[in-house]
């Protein structure tokens, strides 16, 4: 049974995830990004993007600013309502979730049973801009992507001269208060999400909610998911936010069990109408076919891109025995591991000629990596415990022979091939 804690162990171990401000004892619900975790995360990017270009539909992608003024959030309801209920243990001083606790036992911190009543704590980071430090100067720290995009639907929709149906996607950070973060990259207070807003007609609002369920199947398909770890559940209308008409959770089986990773949701026209009220600007379209004006209706698909690269690294995770020794391997898609291919030297005496060839390929923004210290077997296993699902050998006969060995990550098989194919062999294992 996999565990977090391997992950949590190999993700420092390789350099994937450092827990933030590590050598000050470290910052709670806060992750820095090391050079593997930096390159799959980029690769995660690349993987969403490419897919939604896929489509056929017409994408736009858009980039909003981290802060907003407390108009933007009082209009999307996050002031009012984007609150998680907390206690407090008077005893040990503890904060907890009151919905994750049972109130009539005791503190599962300290053991005492002394707890506050449970109150409305606001999930958003407020902050002060300026030096003026008054009511006009406050703003907060995006909680999610989202409302950047509503805000921007008609400057968008006016200089880039296009028609509904379209979508606005973006990729950034958002910060969450969260009373209790845990397990690792799934409940930070920093994270990242990749969110699709697509803007409809009223009447095709539910079709589109259904297109984009399947799409959003096909790219965890695409990515090499285990089906059976993950499902698509469907909201009972008792669960469903007031504004919100349809919504699928995209849930994965993760070692704490069953959680969501991307929500996909028919929102209605609630988050244009609730910016055209508290704005007083009209956000509405005109439409030449019934000549009316709308407001326009919204799908959206919001994924967490940690959340998504916890998921992937739990995936993707194997123990097997090769040899009377554990061998761990990482059975990323190739597009997603952070390493595409490593070049190695099968001896120390083989580096200036084996370096060249990751220098080409580096230069032609291959995710490479040049690695000539230990044994090749060790090196092998280091390659597999990153993912990384192309090793090329350079050995005593390639100066003769221009041929490499090339040795696949899942099979282990080797296999000899002219110097000349490796590029191409590289971009086949990228295509998806
Ligand atoms: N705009 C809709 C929205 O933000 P959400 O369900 O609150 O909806 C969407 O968040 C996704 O963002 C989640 O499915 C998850 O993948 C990610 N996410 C949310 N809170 C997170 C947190 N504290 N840490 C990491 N990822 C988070």
């Amino acid at each position: 049974m996999l565990t977090l804690e391997t992950i949590v162990a190999l993700c420092k171990r390789c350099g994937f995830v450092y827990p933030s401000a590590d050598i000050y004892g470290g910052l709670n619900g806060v992750y820095d990004f090391g050079p593997l975790g930096t390159r799959m995360k980029e690769h995660i990017r690349s993987f969403w993007k490419k897919t939604l270009y896929q489509t056929d539909k017409t994408i736009i992608f858009f980039e909003g600013s981290l802060l907003g003024p407390t108009a933007v959030w009082e209009a999307s309801g996050h002031i009012e309502n984007f609150t998680d209920p907390m206690v407090d243990c008077l005893n040990c001083k503890k904060r907890f979730r009151a919905d994750e606790l049972d109130l009539t036992k005791a503190c599962p911190s300290c053991g005492k049973m002394n707890w506050t009543q449970a109150r409305k704590f606001n999930l958003m980071f407020k902050t002060q801009m300026g030096a003026m430090e008054d009511a006009t100067s406050v703003a907060f720290l995006r909680p999610e992507t989202a409302q950047a995009i509503f805000i921007n639907f008609k400057n968008v929709m006016s200089s880039y001269r296009v028609k509904i149906p379209f979508g606005i996607a973006q990729i950034g950070k958002s910060f969450r208060n969260e009373i209790t973060p845990k397990q690792f990259l799934f409940r930070t207070r920093e994270f990242e999400q990749m969110e699709l807003e697509w803007f409809c007609k009223p009447d095709q609002a539910s079709t589109d909610f259904l297109f984009w369920l399947s799409q959003r199947k096909n790219f965890y398909e695409k990515l090499g998911f285990n089906m059976e770890h993950l499902r698509f559940r469907a909201h009972e209308k008792d669960e469903l936010a007031h504004y919100s008409k349809e919504c699928t959770d995209v849930e994965y089986q993760f070692p704490f069990g069953w959680k969501e990773l991307e929500g996909i949701a028919n929102r209605g026209n609630y988050d244009l109408s609730q910016h055209e009220k508290f704005s007083k600007k009209d956000l509405k379209v005109f439409d030449e076919e019934t000549k009316e004006s709308y407001t326009p209706h919204v799908v959206e698909c919001s994924v967490g891109s940690d959340r998504l690269m916890l998921a992937l690294l739990c995936d993707a995770y194997h123990e097997e025995e090769v040899e009377n020794e554990k061998r761990v391997v990482l059975k990323l898609h190739p597009a997603i591991a952070p390493i595409t291919a490593a070049l190695l030297p099968l001896t120390k005496k083989l580096s200036d000629a084996t370096f060249p060839l990751f220098n080409e390929l580096k230069k032609k923004g291959f995710s490479v990596q040049f690695d000539e210290t230990g044994s090749i077997g060790k090196r092998y296993r280091r390659q597999d415990e990153i993912g990384t699902p192309l090793c090329f050998t350079y050995d005593f006969e390639s100066d003769n022979d221009k041929m490499v060995t090339v040795r696949d990550r899942d099979t282990m098989t080797q296999q000899r091939i002219p110097i000349d194919q490796i590029e191409t062999i590289i971009k086949e294992k990228l295509t998806y």
